[in-house]
């Protein structure tokens, strides 16, 4: 499909970010479970991979589970595992089509046995694919990734690898679950939210942000694209003056 005219394809972020919100206010709108919302949601998936792939966007990041949805009842832990089990095999054979290398960040350690063994094989085979990274954030949240980091650099210092007073930042960055990856600089929030609910605090430092009403179950192409036209009207100073960037 072409890319719209009203979008400048020398200005698309190469990193976008999302966090997908408002499953549940929409199926129950409908009078519907909260995972009827949740399923729905994987065509939304579907579609702005499609979007993000035209537009040559070389990162996008999706806000699946966080260390917080834990405390969600078991019916809805329980289905959203088996629905990321049950996609990651359908969508397998569209990854591999559409040159999509599926990427993870968070602690998966404490994901369900099925669940790490999927991602494992779609990550593994998907490892070669060049045109766009999917990383999918499962059981993540940044203060959660930034403890384990924290925890490792303590280690370091203790066998002489990093010196108290010498640490930088590319020191920690080496250590987040991002490390391979650059920084995001769109995220977009469904729903009508406008929190970062401790998603990439670290990274997102000059993202900028583009908040929706749209729940995301109804999020589509035009949804998409209105996000990068705001992106593209914004003046990216990162600290500097409007004539210094111009
Ligand atoms: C937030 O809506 C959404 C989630 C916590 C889960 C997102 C999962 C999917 C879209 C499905 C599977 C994903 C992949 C990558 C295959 P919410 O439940 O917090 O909505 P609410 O704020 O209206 O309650």
């Amino acid at each position: 499909m072409l890319i719209p005219r009203s979008i400048n394809p020398d200005n698309i972020p190469s990193h976008v970010a999302i966090i997908m919100d408002g499953n549940g206010r929409w199926a129950q709108a409908k009078g519907e479970n909260r995972l009827f919302g949740h399923s729905n949601g994987v065509e939304s998936v579907r579609e702005t991979i499609k979007c993000a792939r035209e537009l040559e966007v070389s990162y996008l990041t999706l806000y699946a589970f966080s260390t917080e949805n834990w405390s969600r009842p078991k019916e809805e832990i329980d289905g959203l595992m088996q629905l990321l089990v049950a996609s990651i095999h359908s969508e397998l054979a569209l990854l591999m089509e559409n040159n999509v290398r599926l990427a993870t960040i968070g602690n998966l350690s404490l994901l369900p046995e099925d669940c790490r063994i999927s991602l494992d094989e779609a990550v593994q085979k998907t490892a070669k694919n060049k045109d766009i990274t999917l990383i999918l954030a499962l059981n993540y949240s940044s203060r959660d990734e930034l403890m384990r980091a924290f925890n490792r650099m303590a280690t370091d210092v203790l066998n002489g690898k990093l010196i108290p007073g010498k640490i930088g930042q590319k020191d920690l960055e080496k250590e987040l679950d991002t490390a391979s990856f650059p920084d995001p600089e769109l995220l977009i929030r469904t729903s009508g939210e406008h929190r970062v609910s401790n998603f990439l605090l670290w990274q997102l430092a000059y993202a900028e942000m583009h908040f929706t009403n749209v729940y995301w179950p109804e999020f589509r192409r035009q949804h998409f694209m209105d996000a990068i036209i705001d992106f593209q009207s914004r003046e990216r100073r990162f600290g500097k003056i409007s004539e210094q960037v111009r």
